[in-house]
This record gives structure tokens, C-alpha cells and sequence, in this order.
């Protein structure tokens, strides 16, 4: 039995009444809510501890080092990478895909290279690239996605070619919900000796992952999508390339030596976490990932299934609802619309009702225009969201329906 009540006790977020009506929280994919113990893990860090890491001999200095250099350690676990040494703290994915687009592209990309990316990426996962290619006159290449969602790896296979220096894919969609075959994708690119990251920022929070069975090059995630804080996420790399990329930001930290005329830079992974790092925020990283580890992440994901399952079901039984995004494999979130509604009309609806979803474009601008539709609404699901609370959703949509 997936114990979600104890699940539920331990998010105090989850007791609050909104217009009057308990709290359904459907807007998972846009942010997590937080477990009590990782709301401790802050309050305890600057009552008892706080102090800068790697910079003072003192026993605060030391503690805090101790407690930001755990949470690596446990983020390593996580993901099973092989070294702590590989795990680069960030402000979240889109820092750490800013990251390896700048150092990546500093070091190989030259004119004429070529990038892939897929044309339902978050903007996280496009801008960085688009910036880089007209930075050094390269160009970014797309694989696209079918009606229903699913990327085209027949067109992948032929967008490779000699030209190709980096494949950069979502593993699940946050707008179509899409479980993206990443380890075709990187055994294709292998093959062809392209190197792969994999932007996890939401897929993380739903599924095991395994960076050494995956054998991706860079793996990315926030933590504020997996019960961590915001301003604080990951970016994994394996060590080959992260030894051979130059610093991404420069300042404290990221040094061996300075003199007024020359630095040397630091190891991984202190090279790219150059200035004062969020270390209060790591640490509750790691504490929030040692919460999901305590419950199991495949329990996790299958009660998440469950929810999807269900929710698909119930919504396809509404006439005027139709869902954006049909892949055979979804995971985490379902896009809808509603014949003569905008989105952000049945948003605010069931705002009233203390149903949280989120509307707009979710960051995904050219999946609205793939779609030829302004928006979408989306809910999104965690592992202490419930069967009940998706039928209460429902047949609140459908009385919202009938309004329009
Ligand atoms: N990219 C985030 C989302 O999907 C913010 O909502």
C-alpha cells in the first residue's frame, strides 16, 4: 500500500483551504510543494550551522562544508553517478543548461556545427541553444514530434550527421506529458559519437534514474520540482568532459591561484560553482532526496501512473474537453483544452474551487504554435496527490464546461 496519508501529513502546505475549499494542488510540473523536513533542514541550517563552506577553518565553516558536500554525495547517489565530483550545484536546470551551453560552446562549437534539440522543448532547453548558435554562427537543428506527441526518431536518425556536436533532449514533456525514448536517443548519437544531455527537470521527480545506464553525457534537474527549495539544482556531466570544459562564471571558488595577471582554475566540480554556492539550499536538496529515496521512487511512480490513468480516463469522458498530447507512454502532467474556453478563463474557475492547474503556454511557445492553439490548461501530478482529488477535479471541470 503507497502510504499517502503519512505522505500527505508531511507537506503542511497540503492542510490549507483556498476560497474556502481544501487545497488541490495540480501544478506540479510548474513547482513542488515542500515536506516538512526539508522546510527543517533550512530553519535548522541557519539556526544552528550557517557559516560559508570551503572558506573558514572554524566549526561552523566546517560543519556547513560537511552538510553541502553530503548533499553532493547524496545527489550522486540519486542519479548513481559514478563520482560526486561530476555533480556541478546550479540555481536550477535552466542555469545548468545556460551552463553547458556556454562552456560546451566555448570550447567546441564553431561555425557551421550543428546542435539538436526537439521542437517541444521548455525554453530552458532551446533559448540557451539558440543563443549559443547565432553566437558562433552554427545552427540548431529539430527533431520534430507526431499529432500525438511522440518525437520522430526516424527523422532523428537522418538529422545526425558529421556536422552534429551535441544532442540536448527533454526526457518527459512538461506541457504533453511525453516519456521521450532517451536511450534510443543516446545510442543513436553515440553511434555516431555525438555526446547527449538529457534535461530531467521533469522527470526526476517521477521515475528512476541512472546516469550510468542511460550512459548519458550531461544530465540536468532543479530541485524545486523534486520537494527540494527553489534556487538550487544540478548539473551532472561525466568527468572527461567536465575536465575539459573551461569555467562557465569566474570569481571565488572556481580558483587555484590569482595574481593580477593570470587565475588558474580550480578542479571539478568547484571550476564551475564559482562565487558564495547555495549551500543551505543543497543540503535541503539532499534531504528532500533522501525523503523521496524513503519512499521509494517506484511506488512513487506507480502511484503517479495511477493518477495520470486516471485522470486521462475521466477527462476523455468529457465532450468538449480535448487532450493535447496522446503518447503511449506519459508520465507527470496532461494538457487539455476546452472547445469555446480559454485556458486561463477554466483556471481561474477552479481557482474558486481550491483546484490549482496551470495555464498558458508552460513555457513551450512552439508546441502551442506545432498545435495552432494559444494555450493550454495542465495539471500536473505528485506523489501526494489522490484518486479523490482527481475525481473532485473532474466533476468540477465538468460543471465548468457546461458554463460555456
Ligand atoms: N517549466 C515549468 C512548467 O512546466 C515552469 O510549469
Amino acid at each position: 500500500m503507497f502510504p499517502i496519508q503519512s505522505i500527505r501529513a508531511d507537506f503542511p502546505i497540503l492542510a490549507q483551504r483556498i476560497h474556502n475549499n481544501p487545497l488541490v494542488y495540480f501544478d506540479n510540473g510548474a513547482t513542488t510543494q515542500k515536506p516538512q523536513c526539508v522546510i527543517d533542514a533550512i530553519v535548522d541550517s541557519y539556526t544552528r550551522t550557517n557559516s560559508n563552506i570551503h572558506r573558514g577553518i572554524h566549526s561552523l565553516s566546517q560543519c556547513s562544508t560537511d552538510l553541502y558536500e553530503q548533499a553532493r554525495e547524496r545527489v550522486r547517489k540519486f542519479i548513481n553517478a559514478p563520482h560526486g565530483r561530476e555533480i556541478i550545484f546550479t540555481k536550477g536546470v535552466t542555469e545548468s543548461i545556460n551552463l553547458l551551453a556556454w562552456s560546451f560552446g566555448e570550447k567546441f562549437i564553431h561555425e557551421g556545427d550543428e546542435i539538436i534539440v526537439s521542437t517541444m522543448e521548455h525554453h530552458s532547453n532551446l533559448v540557451p541553444w539558440q543563443m549559443l548558435c547565432e553566437r558562433k554562427n552554427a545552427k540548431l537543428r529539430f527533431i520534430p514530434f507526431f499529432e500525438n506527441g511522440e518525437l520522430d526518431i526516424e527523422c532523428f536518425k537522418t538529422l545526425l550527421n558529421e556536422r552534429t556536436k551535441l544532442v540536448s533532449v527533454t526526457h518527459i514533456s512538461n506541457t504533453l506529458g511525453t516519456v521521450n525514448p532517451i536511450k534510443q536517443i543516446i545510442d543513436l548519437a553515440h553511434a555516431q559519437g555525438v555526446p547527449v544531455c538529457i534535461d530531467g527537470a521533469q522527470s526526476v521527480q517521477h521515475t528512476a534514474i541512472d546516469v550510468q545506464a542511460l550512459d548519458c553525457d550531461f544530465f540536468a534537474f532543479s530541485g524545486h520540482k523534486i520537494y527540494a527549495p527553489t534556487g538550487i539544482g544540478v548539473l551532472w556531466g561525466k568527468e572527461q568532459w567536465l575536465n575539459d570544459l573551461p569555467p562557465y562564471q569566474g570569481g571565488g571558488g572556481m580558483i587555484k591561484t590569482v595574481t593580477l595577471a593570470h587565475t588558474d582554475f580550480n578542479e571539478i566540480p568547484f571550476r564551475f560553482e564559482a562565487g558564495t554556492p547555495d549551500y543551505v539550499d543543497a543540503h535541503a536538496l539532499g534531504v528532500a532526496l533522501e525523503y523521496v529515496q524513503s519512499i521509494g521512487i517506484t511506488g512513487i511512480e506507480q502511484h503517479e501512473t495511477e493518477l495520470l490513468n486516471h485522470a486521462t480516463k475521466r477527462l476523455q469522458e468529457i465532450d468538449a474537453v480535448r487532450i493535447i498530447g496522446t503518447a503511449a507512454h506519459k508520465s507527470g502532467a496532461i494538457s487539455f483544452v476546452v472547445n469555446n474556453a480559454h485556458p486561463a478563463d477554466i483556471g481561474m474557475i477552479l481557482d474558486k474551487k481550491g483546484i490549482a492547474i496551470r495555464t498558458g503556454t508552460h513555457c513551450t511557445e512552439p508546441v502551442m504554435q506545432f498545435y495552432n492553439i494559444p494555450a493550454t490548461a495542465r495539471v500536473s501530478f505528485a506523489m501526494y496527490n489522490t484518486l479523490d482529488e482527481v475525481d473532485f477535479f473532474a466533476d468540477t471541470l465538468r460543471k465548468v464546461v457546461r458554463m460555456f
